[in-house]
């Protein structure tokens, strides 16, 4: 365990567990099956990479760069899309892939402008889910885990750009933050 982490709210072992069973019921819904995953920049990228293996398709991987923290603790509520480049999803099957749906701006904004630029069908999937009403409604049709309103780092999520790779979810020691 790292030396700043409080406790382990969910260990590797289970999160292992838990994505098998999500890719098997993303692998049943999708109807397409040589869908295209979008993972958002930086904090989906472990969950995508680990999910993405336990899919036995013949998957595209894009990613987006977007950020609404700035590396603190709490949402800006500005979601920037900083990407010079957009994927071409027009008539795609799209599994939209995040680490954690908070206020739920980031996957409304995200999911708009996907559908927007025409995707045949869209399907979104985060890690985490925080138990509290969000500021705008999202759909998610995929959730490895509830968690409550609370600060958490590791497997892909950061506070201040560290701790994205601890393989474990955890909670920061107060006198870390
Ligand atoms: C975090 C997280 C989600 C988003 C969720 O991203 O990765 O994308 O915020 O929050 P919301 O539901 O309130 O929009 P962040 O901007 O911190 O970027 P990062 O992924 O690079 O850490």
């Amino acid at each position: 365990m790292n030396e700043n982490i409080e406790r382990c709210l969910i260990a590797e072992n289970e999160i292992k567990r838990r994505i098998d069973v999500l890719a098997n019921e993303i692998l049943e819904e999708m109807k397409e099956k040589e869908f295209m995953v979008i993972f958002l920049l930086k904090g989906a990228l472990v969950f995508a990479a680990d999910l993405c293996r336990r899919l036995p398709v013949a998957l595209e991987i894009e990613s987006l760069n977007v950020s609404s923290y700035k590396g603190g603790m709490e949402s800006s509520g500005v979601i920037e899309f900083l990407d010079t480049r957009f994927p071409d999803v027009k008539g795609r099957s799209v599994l939209l892939i995040d680490d954690i749906l908070d206020t739920g701006r980031t996957l409304h904004t995200v999911s708009n402008k996907l559908n927007e630029m025409g995707v045949s069908q869209l399907r979104r999937c985060v890690l985490l889910s925080k138990d509290k009403k969000r500021d705008v409604d999202v759909g998610v049709e995929h959730v490895a885990f509830t968690i409550g309103d609370e600060f958490v780092v590791g497997y892909g999520l950061d506070y201040k750009g560290k701790y994205r790779n601890l393989p474990y979810v955890g909670i920061l020691k107060k006198d870390s933050i």
